[in-house]
C-alpha cells in the first residue's frame, strides 16, 4: 500500500528537479542567451516551439537536427547558428525539456 504513494512522492520531486537541471544545461549550452521559455527574444520561446510541434511524430529529430545544425526560415528572417559545442547527449535533454513545456 505504500509503494505508490512512495512513488508518487518521488516523482513531485524529481519533476522540478529535472527541469531546473534542463534549465541549467540551457543556461550553460548559452541557448537562453537567445531564448525564453515564455517569450520571443533573438529565436523563438521554447513554449510556442513545443506548441508547434507536440502533435508532430519525428519533433523529436527535426528538433535535434535544427539544435545540431542550425536552422534558418522556419521561424523568421534570423538564423540559428549550429551548435557545435553542444554534445548529443545534450542536445536530446534539451529537445525533452523543450517539448515537454
Ligand atoms: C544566436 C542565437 C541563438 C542561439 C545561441 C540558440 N538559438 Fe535556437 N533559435 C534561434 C533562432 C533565430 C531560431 C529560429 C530559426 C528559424 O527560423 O529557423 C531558433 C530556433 C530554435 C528551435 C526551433 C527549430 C525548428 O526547427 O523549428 C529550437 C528547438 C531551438 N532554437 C533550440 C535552441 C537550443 C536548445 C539552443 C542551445 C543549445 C539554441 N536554440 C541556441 C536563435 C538561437
Amino acid at each position: 500500500m505504500k509503494t505508490p504513494v512512495i512513488t508518487l512522492t518521488l516523482i513531485c520531486f524529481a519533476l522540478p528537479l529535472w527541469s531546473q537541471a534542463s534549465e541549467e544545461l540551457a543556461t550553460a549550452s548559452n541557448c537562453l542567451a537567445c531564448h525564453k521559455a515564455d517569450a520571443p527574444l533573438v529565436g523563438p520561446s521554447y513554449q510556442d516551439i513545443a506548441a508547434k510541434y507536440k502533435d508532430q511524430d519525428r519533433a523529436g529529430e527535426v528538433l535535434f537536427e535544427s539544435i545540431k545544425n542550425g536552422s534558418s526560415g522556419t521561424w523568421g528572417a534570423i538564423p540559428m547558428p549550429a551548435n557545435a559545442a553542444v554534445s548529443d547527449e545534450d542536445i536530446k535533454t534539451l529537445v525533452d525539456w523543450i517539448l515537454a513545456m
